[in-house]
C-alpha cells in the first residue's frame, strides 16, 4: 500500500489529534526567511501553511484533501517525488512530518529543490543507534519502529543530497500537535485510541505490537515503574527527541 493509499485508510480522524504546534511553527516560517510563495509538500489538512504567505498545497490523499478547512490554500494531487510545477516557480517549499512516507525521499527533496529557492524540511534523524536510544516509547515498548526505517536514508544522506543544514527542534511538553513524540511528558496519552489513530506508525508496525505496547504500558503506569523510570522527564519543559528541520 503507497503511502497515499495509508492515508485514505486512516486519515478520516486526523484532525481530531493533529493541528499546527504554534512554537514549531515559528521555527518553520522563521526558516522559510522572507519567501512570499511557498509550495507545502504532503500537506495534509494544512497543518503549519504559513497564514501571511501566497500558499500552494500537494497532497496525494484524496481523504486528507477533503479535511482540508474552507478558504485553506489552493491543493494539487501529486506526490513529492514528482511536482508539476516548472522549475524555479516558488520562493520556498515546504514539508512537514511527511518525507518518512515517501517512497523516494531522496527524490522528493531534489524536487523540492528544482522548483523552489529554499527548502524548509521537518524530519527525524532515522539513524538507528539515536533512534533507539532517543524516545523511551519506542525504545521500551514499540521496538518494532527500528524495523520501519530498515533502508531509509540517513538524516545526513538526506542533507547532503540538497546541500541542506539541519536544526534541532525541541519537542514542548505540552505539543499541540499529536505527532509520535508529542507526549512524551504525557504517558497516558498512548493509552488512547484516539491519540494512536493520529499517528500512522502505529498501524504500519500492526495490531499486535501496538496492544502489546498498551499493555505494557498501562502496567507500568499504574505500577508507578514508569514514573520511577522517567522521573528526569517530569522536570523538563522541552525535550530534544531528534526531530530537525532541513534547511536548503
Ligand atoms: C503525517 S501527514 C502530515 C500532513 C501535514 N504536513 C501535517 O503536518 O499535518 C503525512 C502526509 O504525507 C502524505 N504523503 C504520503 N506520501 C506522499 C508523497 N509521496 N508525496 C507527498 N505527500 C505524501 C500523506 O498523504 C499525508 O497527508
Amino acid at each position: 500500500m503507497s503511502s497515499a493509499q495509508l492515508y485514505d485508510t486512516i486519515g478520516a480522524t486526523y484532525t481530531v489529534t493533529r493541528r499546527t504546534e504554534p512554537r514549531i511553527a515559528a521555527q518553520v516560517w522563521a526558516a522559510l526567511g522572507d519567501a512570499r510563495t511557498v509550495l507545502n509538500v504532503g500537506a495534509g489538512t494544512g497543518s503549519y501553511e504559513p497564514p501571511d504567505r501566497d500558499v500552494t498545497a500537494v497532497e496525494p490523499s484524496a481523504v486528507m484533501r477533503a479535511q482540508r478547512p474552507a478558504g485553506a490554500a489552493q491543493c494539487v494531487a501529486a506526490t513529492a517525488e514528482s511536482l508539476p510545477f516548472e522549475d524555479q516557480s516558488f520562493d520556498a517549499a515546504m514539508a512537514f512530518a511527511t518525507l518518512h512516507h515517501w517512497q523516494d525521499p531522496i527524490a522528493g527533496l531534489r524536487e523540492m529543490r528544482r522548483v523552489a529557492r529554499r527548502v524548509v524540511v521537518f524530519t527525524h534523524d532515522t539513524s538507528d543507534t539515536v533512534w533507539r536510544r532517543r524516545f523511551w516509547l519506542s525504545r521500551d515498548y514499540l521496538p518494532e519502529v527500528a524495523g520501519l526505517l530498515a533502508g531509509r536514508p540517513s538524516l545526513t544522506g538526506l542533507a547532503s543530497a540538497i546541500g541542506a543544514r539541519t536544526e534541532p527542534v525541541l519537542i514542548p511538553w505540552d505539543c499541540a500537535d499529536g505527532f509520535f513524540e508529542a507526549y512524551w511528558r504525557r504517558p497516558e496519552a498512548y493509552l488512547d485510541d484516539h491519540v494512536r489513530r493520529g499517528v500512522s506508525l502505529w498501524a504500519r508496525v500492526g495490531p499486535e505490537p501496538e496492544q502489546r505496547a498498551v499493555r505494557s504500558l498501562r502496567a507500568d503506569l499504574a505500577s508507578g515503574r514508569w514514573a520511577e523510570r522517567h522521573r528526569d522527564l517530569l522536570a523538563l519543559d522541552a525535550a530534544e527527541l531528534g526531530l530537525r528541520l532541513l534547511i536548503a
